[in-house]
């Protein structure tokens, strides 16, 4: 178990729903109010929570979890399930349902996610299908479920064919952020999460990108130091905040998000899941993504240099991975933004704007891939 500090002094972001708003509670040490948090959000003393979490956050944090959670009056059991993106499956899911079922989990209890975006993604879609729905409270415990994943209500699973086919919108009541839980997150998934950070730098707040910038070296905890890193949380989970609250079920603005994701989709997919980890294959993507931006001349080469530069300062790979084209362009069919057969692409237009385009025709895809398979446009690609 690691101690956190007993501290907590949060800063509170708002997921502005018209129905049903929560919110995004940032600080340091705040895991070990959980219980309390949670009790300020309605729910009773003997209420059930169930925790769901895997191996490594359980044996670095459940303790601290389930004593917040038993000290303010309810009734917590866990549940640690297999991690990895290989396990986001239905039948990872049946068995938060089996747990559900052996703690009589009724209509007024509760579960807790735990966990990077796997658990959330799983404990949120069992909690989305559990009686019809019952309530989830969402404590990422990766930079990437800090600032992407575990805001905004996404939950599901992947299916052979294609990442997160599988899902339903069911927002949290509550979003906990512990900054301190990072010191235990492997380099590698510290940067993975760097790469929704850059997006939405490139998607809308150019500022946040020129902070990156002016950081130099952003690729692990130790580099970024506590100021930043709050800075990037805020930042991020504000910047994810008001796009679900403008467009909670993705009807268009909410698109936006996806920026990098289609073509990271299809990296993660084609490679196997897990081969590379979800960030990774996004930053794939947005450079993949500029690459047919600039092809159609929505953005200048100068504003992809600054973007390759950034996601190499973040030590994330940017090469796409050689692949058979028609699998590529049968994976893209999949996504879940086709319609009517076209493939709907998020293209930047400059850092800080982009544009949500149906009009990039398979060839031109695929040359700006082959583009970025050269080893001359990528020199320092990494490995998964
Ligand atoms: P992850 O959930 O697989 O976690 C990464 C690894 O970090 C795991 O091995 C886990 O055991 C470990 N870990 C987690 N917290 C830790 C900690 N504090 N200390 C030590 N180890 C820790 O990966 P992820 O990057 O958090 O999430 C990726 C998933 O999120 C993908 O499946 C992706 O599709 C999904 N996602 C969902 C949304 C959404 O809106 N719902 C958005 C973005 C991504
Ligand atoms: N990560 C994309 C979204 O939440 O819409």
């Amino acid at each position: 178990m690691t101690a956190a500090p007993a501290e907590c002094s949060p800063r509170t972001i708002r997921v502005q729903l018209s129905a049903d708003p929560y919110p995004v509670v940032i600080g340091a040490g705040c895991l070990a109010r959980l219980g309390e948090q949670i009790g300020d959000r309605g729910f009773r003393e003997g209420t059930k929570v169930l925790v769901v979490t895997n191996p490594l956050v359980h044996q670095h944090y459940g303790t601290i979890a389930l004593e917040s959670l038993r000290q303010a009056g309810f009734e917590a059991s866990e549940l640690v399930v297999e991690a990895g993106e290989d396990r986001k499956t239905l039948a990872t899911v049946a068995r938060i349902h089996d747990a559900a079922f052996e703690h009589r989990l009724e209509r007024g209890s509760l579960i807790v996610a735990l966990g990077g975006g796997v658990v959330g993604d799983m404990a949120g879609f069992a909690a989305a299908t559990w009686l019809r729905g019952i309530a989830v409270v969402q404590v990422p415990t990766t930079l990437l479920a800090m600032v992407d994943a575990a805001i905004g209500g996404k939950t599901g699973v992947n299916h052979p064919g294609g990442k997160n086919l599988i899902g339903a919108f069911h927002q949290p009541r509550l979003v906990l952020i512990d900054p301190t839980t990072l010191a235990t997150l492997p380099e590698r998934e510290f940067r993975a999460g760097m790469a929704e950070v850059i997006k939405y730098g490139v998607i809308g707040d150019a500022a946040l990108f020129a902070e990156l910038e002016a950081a130099g070296d952003i690729g692990s905890m130790a580099a970024v130091g506590p100021a930043l890193l709050q800075t990037l949380l805020e930042r991020s989970a504000a910047a994810k905040a008001r796009v679900v609250a403008a467009d909670e079920r993705e009807g268009g603005l909410r698109a936006i998000l996806n920026y990098g994701h289609t073509l990271g989709h299809v990296v993660e997919t084609l490679c196997g899941y897990g081969t590379w980890l979800h960030g990774e294959a996004v930053a794939i993507g947005m450079v993949a993504a500029g690459e047919i931006a600039l092809a159609k001349r929505l953005w200048s080469a100068e504003e992809q240099r600054r973007q390759k530069a950034l996601i190499a300062a973040a030590g994330l790979p940017q090469r796409w991975p050689s692949l058979d084209p028609a699998a590529v362009l049968r994976c893209l069919q999949a996504d879940k933004k086709v319609k009517d057969g076209r493939v709907r692409f998020v293209l930047p237009t400059r850092i800080g704007a982009v544009e949500i385009r149906d009009d990039v025709d398979s060839e031109r895809i695929l040359a700006a891939l082959s583009a970025q398979i050269s080893p001359e446009s990528n020199p320092d690609q990494t490995s998964p």
